[in-house]
Formats: C-alpha cells, structure tokens, sequence
C-alpha cells in the first residue's frame, strides 16, 4: 500500500535549476531519528530535505540520500554555512566538512546561514559561495535570514544574486515586504518555521478554516504558503504529521480564507532579527 501524497510541484529558480516546493526541515531532529524521519518523508514523496552544519545531522541526511533507491537527481539537498564559518576561506573549508560528512557528490543547494552583519564578512562568504557553484560543487547557491539591504549589497559588490533566501515566514509574519523585493529581482522566498515552530497552529481561526476543507490547521498554514508561492519546509517527528504535512496539494484556499489568515499578522518572530547578531 502506498502512502504517498501527491508530488510537491518544482518551481524554477533564476539560474536554471528546479526546487521541490515542499521539503522537509531537519533543524532540531536527533541525529537517533534523522536517517529514519528522512526516509519516512521521501516514501511519503517527498524530494526535498532542508539541513545545515549547524542543525548536526548532515551525515544521517546523506545516509538516508543514498540508502533511498531513488536516483541522486531526483532528490534536492540544502546544507548552510554556519554563522562562525563566514569569510571567504572558513565558508570553503566548511563546504567540505559538510559534504565530507554528508558524503555525496554534489550538494542542490547551499545557503549562507545568517548574515551576522558585527563581524561583516557576509559578501566574502558570497563569493566563497559563487566560486563553489562555478566549479559546480554545488547546484544552487543563495541565503538564509537576509534583509533586503544586505541582499543590495551582495548585488552592488559582486553582480550575484542569491536564487533563494530562506527566512522566518508565517502567518504571524508574512514577510509581505520582503516577498515583493525578491519577486522583483527573481529570488525564490523559502520559509522557514512555517508553522512559527508549530505555534501558530492553536489560533481559533485556523480551527474553523481546517474545519471549513476537513483538514489540519497544519495543512491549512502549509496550504496558505504554497498559495503564496512559498518553498516551505516543515519540520515534523512522526512518520504521520510528515505525511500529512505534504497533502496539500488537493485543496485550495479561497479568497475570503486568504484574508482571513492575513488579519493573523502579529510582526512577532520566533527568532533573532538578522540585524542584531
Ligand atoms: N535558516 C534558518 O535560520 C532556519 C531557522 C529555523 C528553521 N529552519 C528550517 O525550517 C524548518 C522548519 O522550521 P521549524 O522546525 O523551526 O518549525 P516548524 O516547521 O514551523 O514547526 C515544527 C513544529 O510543528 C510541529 N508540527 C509539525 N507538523 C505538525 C502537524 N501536522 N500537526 C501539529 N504539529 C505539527 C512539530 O512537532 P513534532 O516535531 O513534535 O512533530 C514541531 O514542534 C527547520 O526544520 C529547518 O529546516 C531554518
């Protein structure tokens, strides 16, 4: 018996490459459960697996790459270059670590974690990164928790930029602005903690709309990303939530819904403001 839901579709990024809308994120899974709870979510279908060097389980996410029988081109892997690896050389010498550790050929994507703008070696870390996909060690090359102005400056100073950003996005923060700034210049949004670390999901509202279509608040708030054009890459610890948090290619919110989730903005941030580190 199958299990799997339908595909998350590919959505093109600027540089020629395709990333599975939905993914699963592996910040704060065990390294006992990350081989087995990826393995679950690419039975499940799905082709996306978010982790980080920071995240720790690097290795187990590419044990379960290799012992899943599909072929590597069907699966699309991000790792981030941690805060304390930024600069030119450091961010190379970290792209290794995280390929020795996830032992594969190539890597999809690969992001700067944090621009940490006190120590101001973001844009050195960015040409570590572009170097590394014009030797084509990796696919894709973008950021994670970038303002707009910081993204200004990696444009201005080298002529790159990033395909993705990857940053905090949920129906308390919808990033509104943000995501204006990148559909201008063909910047993928990425959401991460897109159920605000499963915060967001007690709201009365989202009861009443989960009621309305027979599905989860879950499947609700990851239904509203995909509307939005969003990557989005739950984190879940059960083979089941995994499951169900990529069926959410079977419905579709309306425009009343839409509005609906859209008074939920609160501005509030489950984690640090990029400026102040
Ligand atoms: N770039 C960055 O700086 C950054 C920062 C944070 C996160 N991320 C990425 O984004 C991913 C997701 O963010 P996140 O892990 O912080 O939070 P999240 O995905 O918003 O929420 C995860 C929480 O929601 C719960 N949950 C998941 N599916 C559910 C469902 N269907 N019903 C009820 N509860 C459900 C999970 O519980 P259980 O685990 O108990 O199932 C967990 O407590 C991370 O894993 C990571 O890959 C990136």
């Amino acid at each position: 018996m199958s299990h799997q839901s339908p595909a998350a579709p590919h959505l093109p990024l600027a540089d020629g490459s395709f990333i599975p809308q939905l993914g699963y994120g592996l910040y704060k899974v065990p390294t006992t459960d990350a081989a087995r709870l990826s393995l679950d979510a690419i039975a499940a279908g799905y082709r996306h697996l978010d982790t980080a060097a920071f995240y720790g389980n690097e290795r187990e996410v590419g044990e379960a790459v290799r012992a899943s029988s599909l072929p590597r081109d069907e699966l699309f892997v991000t790792s981030k270059v941690w805060k304390d690896d930024n600069g030119f050389d450091s961010a190379l010498r970290a792209f290794d670590e995280s390929m020795r550790l996830l032992a594969l050929d190539r890597l999809d994507l690969y992001l700067i974690h944090w621009p940490v703008p006190s120590t101001d070696r973001y844009v050195d870390t960015w040409r570590a990164l572009v170097r590394l996909r014009d030797e084509g060690r990796v696919r894709s090359v973008g950021v994670s928790n970038f303002h707009a102005h910081h993204i200004e400056r990696l444009i201005d100073e080298t002529g790159e930029a990033p395909v993705v950003n990857q940053v905090e996005l949920h129906p308390w923060l919808p990033q509104t602005a943000l995501r204006e700034f990148h559909a201008a210049r063909g910047i993928r949004t990425e959401a991460w903690s897109p159920l605000a670390r499963g915060r967001v999901l007690g709201t009365p509202l989202l009861d009443d709309l989960a009621a309305k279509h027979r599905r989860t608040p879950a499947q609700i708030v990851l239904r509203w990303h995909v509307q939005l054009g969003n990557v989005v890459i739950p984190k879940a610890s059960s083979a089941e939530r995994i499951r169900q948090n990529l069926d959410v290619f079977g419905f579709e919110l309306d425009a009343d819904d839409l509005a609906a989730i859209a008074t939920l903005e609160t501005g509030e941030r489950t984690g640090r403001d990029p400026d102040d580190d």
